[in-house]
């Protein structure tokens, strides 16, 4: 198929940064090159198995982290309280539905980020914009927005750390199910959302001690005692994601992008004649690409057909983030055209991206109510259709920010968005409206 890790060279790419020091750049990407990869091509396997059971409806998927991860957030709390917040509405959500769910990190290399606007300008100071922290520094001087390769060496150090922990609260005991209550953030627990997972948790301890009194412990099995954190980022920069292609020599000699299990392309990058498509078209890895409201019908066959010819299950994630406003409108089009063409596909619902306002107070939000009606929106098409909504896909953390508006475990409005407002780039929902959400997709998929 004329493909290597590098033909994607040979195509118009969008979103790059120019690297002033191109002879840097390459002793970078050859130094990344000979770093150890960052999952095993078996994992990625592993994950698409479990897609392709959540295309089928067997499972749901549950990916969420922060917009974009960063250099100065990198720290233990940070990680551990997502991890906690990721168990919990898994918790939440497998507990309403009985059915399993598959937790992806936007974690451990989500640090490239696409921008409406090339330069950004501050009382007439005009400067590159910010890209993120794997190409360039957030502050607004001149120094810190050239983009610089070595950042890629330092992006790939904290998401090897970050993996490493993730890996080990995995597998060492924290996702114990005996643990189930210990997971309760703190300034979570004592609120009524807190209670409502105590509740929870009190009706799972008591399955889990009735299958112990059945002879079945956790420290026999190893499902009760551990779990499973894949990681993904959107491979934006693909200098670092080429950096980190390998062939599974041991398996099945294909090329896998060893920077995290799951990978995607961004709304702004998915033209079909374009540097990523070529790029992601040869890795083995499952994929996904998001949806916006201005994919043609036709233009989508044509994506699936290029990213996923032999229309493999668990192969490819379409990732719809339209707006509540828009959704009505633009998806059921796509969504029967794909279903009447037999296309293998796993739906998941952002309803993050499409929702981004501007507080009263100067603040880029998204308010909870739209963010809920258009999962809501996303649900009730794909029951109609008779198609299966397969996941959801967040921006969130498990810290106690104030950067959405809205919910009714919070009630946050424009006034209080300066109280915590941290992230680094888009507003993220917090852990309290992360798991208000949790329910109420439990509920819906129930129904
Ligand atoms: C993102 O997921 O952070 C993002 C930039 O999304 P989109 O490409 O859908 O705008
Ligand atoms: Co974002």
């Amino acid at each position: 198929m004329n493909w290597t890790p590098s033909s994607w060279r040979d195509f118009p790419i969008k979103q790059q940064p120019s690297y002033e020091d191109q002879e840097a750049l390459k002793r970078v990407e050859a130094e990344l090159g000979s770093y150890p990869p960052l999952i095993f091509a078996g994992e990625a396997r592993t994950l698409k198995a479990k897609l392709a059971k959540v295309g089928r409806g067997e499972a749901f998927l549950l990916q969420g982290g922060d917009c974009a991860e960063s250099f100065a957030d990198f720290n233990t709390p940070n990680i551990k309280n997502f991890f906690k917040l990721m168990l919990q509405m898994n918790m939440v959500m497998m507990y309403a539905t009985g059915k399993p769910v598959v937790k992806v990190g936007r974690i451990a290399g989500q640090f490239a980020k696409p921008r409406s606007s090339d330069f950004e300008e501050i009382d007439g100071v005009k400067l590159p914009s910010y890209r993120g922290d794997i190409i360039n520094g957030i502050e607004f001087t001149k120094e810190a927005r050239v983009p610089n390769p070595h950042n890629m060496i330092r992006a790939y150090n904290q998401a090897a750390a970050t993996q490493n922990l993730l890996r080990a609260f995995s597998r060492g005991g924290f996702a114990d199910l005996n643990k189930v209550h210990q997971w309760n953030l703190e300034f979570i627990k004592d609120h009524a959302l807190g209670q409502k997972y105590t509740e929870l948790s009190k009706k799972i301890d008591r399955s889990v001690k009735f299958m112990e009194a059945c002879g079945l412990s956790s420290d026999q099995v190893p499902q009760l005692h551990q779990t499973t954190m894949f990681t993904s980022h959107e491979a934006l920069l693909l200098n670092y994601e080429e950096a980190l292609t390998r062939k599974d020599t041991e398996e099945d000699n294909k090329f896998y992008d060893c920077s995290a299990h799951m990978l995607w392309i961004g709304d702004r990058t998915r033209g079909l004649t374009e540097a990523h498509i070529e790029y992601f078209r040869g890795i083995a890895n499952p994929i996904g690409c998001k949806v916006g409201p201005t994919m043609g019908e036709d233009e989508l066959i044509e994506l699936i057909d290029a990213l996923n010819p032999e229309n493999e299950e668990g192969r490819l994630n379409l990732i719809v983030r339209m707006g509540a406003g828009k959704i009505e409108e633009y998806f059921p089009k796509l969504l029967k055209r794909v279903r009447d063409e037999g296309k293998h596909v796993v739906w998941s619902c952002d309803p993050m991206h499409g929702n981004v306002e501007k507080s009263s107070t100067g603040y880029k939000t998204r308010d909870f109510a739209n963010i809920l009606s258009e999962v809501e929106q996303f649900f009730a098409i794909h029951k109609r259709l008779g198609t299966v909504a397969g996941g959801i896909h967040l921006e969130m953390t498990g810290n106690d920010v104030t950067e959405c508006t809205g919910s009714e475990s919070c009630a946050i409005t424009a006034e209080d968005l300066a109280s915590r407002y941290h992230t680094q780039c888009d507003p993220r929902l917090n852990a309290n409206q992360a798991l208000e959400l949790a329910f109420m997709i439990g509920n819906m998929i129930k129904d």
